[in-house]
């Protein structure tokens, strides 16, 4: 195959990018994007503050802007996020109690009305755990609400459209020996006895020198995927672009039949958040640099 989305296919697997509105009247950007990719995130426009930005009043024209473009493209789409600590409105960061709990339920309900039947999976929950080795959760004004707001999320959700795959996403649970991943690892496990419900977990594996990709990720997705969830990796960057790292992460997915896809955050370097980082696929002049090689020959 000569595409990344035509390499992923071979095995049945989907080969993603995040896009953003803002791009999509860059031409180069777009024929990249339009050639290589079978799976699209939107890279802000799905999130709260853009799509609620005042309490009730629901704006979709750029998150429709996204899923439009990837849908005239043949591309599947990922909804990224309903529920999140980062990037709340300036409304819902001035709630909490149970008029936050609320607020919550009734922003999963809006933006899954909307986009109901339409979308592959949807991020419902977003990097709910904490970073400080403790494996418990990140304080937030969700997790103040009570510590069952994720499962009171995931319910709404399968309630609100019962055909898309309702997923957790988080960084740095890549490494199975960190004590953020036995979190997430617990979680679910949980989830899954008490029949909470939950399809997929997504891991963003955005690495770097501080935190660096570990060979043990590929025993991380095969222990999630046997409590019974699709993996996927949703945000793949890495500093420096090295190919073998590229590699690795792709051979790691293609080892796990349950790891579903494949999504890197962004298309060129000079469109990454983390652009001096110089960390993805193509560089900032639209042309492939040896990662993509890496990658294609891997899938
Ligand atoms: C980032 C976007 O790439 C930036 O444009 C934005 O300014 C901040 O958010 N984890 C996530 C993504 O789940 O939503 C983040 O995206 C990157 C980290």
């Amino acid at each position: 195959a000569s595409t990344l989305g035509a390499a992923a296919a071979q095995s049945g697997r989907y080969f993603g990018t995040a896009i953003a509105a803002g791009r999509l009247g860059d031409s180069a950007y777009t024929t990249i994007a339009g050639r290589e990719f079978t799976m699209v995130t939107p890279e802000n426009e799905m999130k709260i503050d853009a799509t609620e930005p005042q309490q009730g009043q629901f704006n979709f024209t750029a998150g429709d802007q996204v899923y439009n473009w990837a849908v005239q493209h043949g591309m599947r789409v990922r909804g990224h996020t309903l529920a999140w600590h980062g990037q709340q409105p300036g409304w819902m960061q001035g709630l909490g109690g149970s008029a936050l709990r609320q607020a919550m339920i009734n922003h999963i309900n809006g933006v899954m009305a909307h986009y109901k039947g339409k979308l592959a999976y949807w991020d419902v929950v977003n990097e709910a755990f904490a970073d400080d080795g403790s494996g418990g959760r990140r304080q937030s004004n969700l997790q103040a609400t009570g510590n069952d707001w994720i499962e009171v999320a995931f319910r709404t959700a399968r309630a609100a459209d019962s055909g898309v795959k309702l997923c957790y996403n988080d960084y740095n649970i890549e490494n199975w020996n960190a004590a953020k991943t036995q979190g997430v690892y617990n979680m679910v496990r949980d989830f899954k006895s008490r029949g909470v419900p939950i399809d997929c977990v997504g891991f963003q594996s955005h690495f770097n020198s501080g935190s660096p990709y570990n060979s043990n990720f590929r025993t991380t997705l095969q222990n999630f995927a046997a409590l019974g969830v699709d993996v996927a990796i949703t945000e793949l960057d890495i500093q420096g672009a090295s190919p073998t790292t590229y590699a690795n992460v792709t051979n790691d997915c293609l080892a796990v039949s349950r790891c579903v896809g494949i999504t890197v955050w962004g298309v060129r370097d000079t469109d990454s958040w983390r652009s001096a980082d110089t960390p993805l696929l193509f560089d900032g002049n639209g042309s492939k640099k040896p990662a993509y090689t890496a990658v294609l020959d891997a899938l």
